[in-house]
């Protein structure tokens, strides 16, 4: 009997073990299952209908990098061929164009700007305010709040008067707000609230004709930080101050915002009759880091969330133009910036057409022709 009872007991344990063993593997390997992991890279081969401009009423943009469009012939060619708009994804910034206490470069801004001339391409300068991107001059400043103020005057007055007549919108302030207020910034820090007010009007006096605009992340999905950020800029307007837009950098994912989310904060903009920019446009399909490749999978959930987004902001009279932040996946700030593999763009890394651009044209004719 004893004997029997120990076989039971190791049969039993034997048993255990390999269920415990199932589990943990299955609670693996499912996942990655469920998230493609094992899928194998899609590959397409895409014939675009017509390019992005011909298909919208609205601008398209591109923010590009100034060195690629001067030495990579395929990279420009795309940029000429889909692409009405640039903005420069780094190179009007603080520390490009004032490098050194009124030292203004304008080598690398001043090529994107004759650029899009060439090309009859407008121009979106970004961005004149921001608190990343300075200097170190700037950054190390000692001053009284009225030296800040003349020091911050000076750049927007500089950088928006050489371009006068050549740009057609500026970013003057970009992320100025969180959710429970004011971003306590360099510049909050040393001017207090008025900046954001103050560089609005430093702008306009420099460049009469241009529009400009409040720019912001996380903006879209219309909670906490929209709703600070509107009652903020609302205010303004209701003191006159020069804003005549706000834009949507839009550096969204596969899943959020939800899009019921971004249609009713885009009414709301609507009813303040404001103008609006999809200013940064990029789809992240990577966001925790489950997929290794491109999957046919992804490439259909791409092309379903480009197209709903765009449609979203198709929908308003007053968009004024989308932008898509980057050319292509090889040149795109999240891979770096996330550490990790990601896809959010309309080209890929080779600067094929993925089978989004197609979805993001069929989107653009389905509302504008
Ligand atoms: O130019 C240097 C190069 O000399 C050096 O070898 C290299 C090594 O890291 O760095 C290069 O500078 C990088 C710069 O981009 C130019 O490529 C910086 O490290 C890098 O931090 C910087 O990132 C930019 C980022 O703003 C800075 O915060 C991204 O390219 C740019 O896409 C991103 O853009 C911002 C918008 O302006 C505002 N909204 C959010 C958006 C995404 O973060």
């Amino acid at each position: 009997m004893k004997i029997k009872f120990s076989k039971v007991r190791s049969i039993k344990k034997k048993y255990r073990i390999s269920c415990c063993t199932l589990i943990i593997a299955a609670s693996i390997i499912l996942p990655l299952i469920v998230f493609g992991y094992f899928e194998t890279p899609y590959s397409y081969d895409v014939e675009l209908s017509t390019t992005f401009k011909e298909a919208s009423a609205v601008p398209i943009g591109v923010a590009v990098n100034v060195n690629k469009l001067r030495e990579n012939e395929q990279y420009r060619d795309l940029v000429i061929e889909h692409f009405d708009s640039l903005t420069a994804e780094n190179h009007m910034k603080w520390m490009y164009v004032e490098p050194s206490e009124n030292q203004f470069y304008w080598n690398d801004s001043d090529y994107i700007v004759e650029f899009a001339g060439n090309h009859s391409m407008i121009v979106h300068g970004h961005c004149l305010v921001w608190h990343q991107q300075l200097p170190s001059w700037v950054e190390n400043y000692e001053g009284t709040t009225e030296e800040w103020e003349l020091m911050l005057k000076n750049h927007i007055q500089t950088v928006a008067s050489h371009y006068k007549g050549q740009i057609a919108t500026w970013d003057v302030v970009n992320e100025a707000f969180e959710n429970d207020g004011y971003r306590k910034n360099i510049w909050y820090e040393h001017i207090g609230p008025d900046y954001i007010k103050k560089a609005f009007i430093w702008a306009h006096e420099a460049d009469p004709d241009a529009k400009l605009y409040y720019n912001d992340f996380s903006i879209l999905k219309g909670d906490a930080k929209f709703t600070t950020m509107i009652e903020a800029i609302k205010e303004l307007l209701d003191e006159g101050v020069p804003i005549h837009g706000i834009g949507f950098q839009a550096h969204i994912t596969d899943t959020s915002p939800l899009i019921s989310n971004i249609e009713s904060t885009l009414n709301i903009i609507d009813d303040l009759n404001l103008s609006y920019r999809v200013s940064e446009l990029d789809i992240s399909m990577n966001q925790f880091k489950t997929h290794r490749e491109y999957t046919k999978r992804i490439s259909d959930s791409q092309c379903e969330r480009y197209y709903e987004v765009t449609n979203a902001f198709c929908q308003s009279p007053y968009l004024t133009g989308v932008t898509t932040w980057g050319l292509s996946d090889a040149d795109s700030w999240i891979p770096a910036f996330n550490d990790r593999i990601d896809w959010p763009l309309l080209f890929d890394s080779n600067y094929q057409p993925k089978p989004a651009a197609q979805c993001f044209i069929n989107v653009l004719e389905n509302n504008y022709s």
